[in-house]
């Protein structure tokens, strides 16, 4: 008995000091507002230029959240009440939620393990996606074809799967898909290997989708940033690559590394900041590798589709201007297809529309790229936000939302392969 007291008396000490890392202390509130410029005139952009204020991009519809240095918390409450905005606190220590959600996947993993099949309980490493795809290929030789298509900058291989009806039929048009362009968005992969898993394990139900058509997936572009959030809970928000940029910060945001308008809205030139640009067009591997595969498939590729989080949006080009495109119907015809089928399904509102005008302009990114090149539908799909800092849906959540995108995926699946015959 004295010894179990003891026990628990050195719990408690260690608790009371525990130090959650970087994001100690750090508290997020949700405004009780929805837009931009708010109450009597507190401007969020203008409050997030304070250091120590972080804006949570927001999501339309929802009350803004801020995340709040623990030394800027009395300046920052004075700011709501000068303004007088209501507020409620969602997180009172950001890192000791990422601590627990970083002790709850090492747990996950053990409960879990790798087993040939990878299921929705958890959230996966880039290696065992890999292995999974691999282990694919091999049950479905006739099926499934994985290629390494690149390195990492740290050396990760970056594979691609192919996935047909086994036909032998060649030059079908395609269907690209990527997920993971950036590091946090851990649902993206998720989603994207929950495709993979449909296509390749329930092709019988999926047969259509695979009759004109091949799909080729790269379900983690960014592979360093990836693992490198999944190592240690203080790297959760991590967006770029891994690749040192100057002296004093590390990586590019993939998605601004494209050689098309490159840096000419919505990227930065600054090392340190999360929209950066690279210090050229292609300073990136992993960008060299998702342009190859968009040239190598040109011809042939009618729809890309790059999987990210967060907002409920199904986004079109072009990302880099305000203006429409042309075809715009046609993209938006598709869209709007994957977005009806998901809210029949779910409930679930997706918007759809043209990135610059729904969200903000950014040029250099993926999407702009592969409908320049030549696909005629191009998306980035923004899947729902979850968890209290938007990036982290528990997984308990990941079921419901692989299986409502792939929903959405096989809606817009269905209506390019109608509107693209094979000829
Ligand atoms: N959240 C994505 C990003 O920042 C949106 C990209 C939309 N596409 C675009 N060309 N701006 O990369
Ligand atoms: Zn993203």
């Amino acid at each position: 008995m004295k010894i179990l007291w003891f026990f628990v008396c050195c719990l408690c000490i260690a608790l009371s000091h525990v130090e959650c890392g970087l994001y100690d202390g750090f508290k997020i509130y949700e405004l009780a507002t929805t837009n931009q410029t708010i109450g009597d005139g507190l401007d969020l952009s203008e409050l997030s230029r304070n250091e120590s204020f972080f804006e949570l991009y927001s999501i339309s519809g929802s009350p803004e959240r801020m995340m709040v240095h623990p030394k800027a918390q009395a300046d920052f409450l004075q700011l709501l009440n000068i303004h007088n905005m209501s507020y409620t606190i969602v997180n009172h220590n950001v890192g000791l939620t990422l601590l627990t959600e970083f002790i709850t996947n090492s747990l996950l993993r053990r409960m879990y393990p790798y087993q040939g099949k990878l299921g929705t309980e958890r959230y996966y490493s880039h290696a065992e996606i890999n292995r999974f795809i691999e282990d694919l290929a091999k049950q479905n030789p006739t099926r499934v074809e994985v290629k390494t298509v690149g390195r990492s900058f740290e050396g990760r291989w970056l594979k691609t799967i192919r996935i047909t009806n086994g036909d032998g039929r060649a030059n079908k048009n395609v269907i690209l898909v990527d997920g993971g362009f950036h590091a946090r968005e851990w649902i993206s992969p998720a989603a994207v290997v929950y495709a993979i898993g449909q296509l390749v394990n329930n092709y019988s139900v999926h047969s259509q989708l695979l009759q004109d058509y091949d799909w080729v997936i790269l379900p983690v572009v960014n592979a360093d940033g990836y693992e490198y959030t999944q190592l240690a809970a203080d790297a959760r928000l991590w967006r770029k690559t891994r690749q040192p940029s100057s002296a004093k910060c590390i990586g590019t945001d993939l998605n601004r590394n494209f050689d098309f308008h490159y840096k000419e809205t919505g990227a930065s030139s600054n090392p340190c900041e999360e929209a950066y640009a690279g210090p050229r067009a292609y300073s990136e591997p992993e960008a060299i590798v998702v342009r190859d595969l968009i040239q190598g498939l040109a011809d042939r590729g009618k729809m890309y589709l790059s999987v990210h989080s967060y907002g409920r949006y199904i986004l079109y080009p072009w990302g880099y201007m305000d203006q429409l495109p042309d075809t715009w119907q046609d993209l938006d015809e598709v869209g709007r297809a994957g977005a009806d089928a998901i809210k029949a399904a779910t409930g679930t509102v997706y918007q759809v529309g043209c990135s610059t005008q729904l969200l903000y302009p950014a040029a250099g990114a993926s999407d702009d790229y592969a409908f320049n090149a030549g696909f005629p539908i191009s998306f980035t799909m923004e899947l729902p936000a979850g968890g209290d800092n938007y990036f982290n849906p528990p997984a308990a959540d990941i079921d419901g939302l692989v299986k409502e995108t792939w929903v959405g995926i096989v809606a817009m699946a269905r209506k390019v392969i109608e509107k693209y015959p094979l000829n």
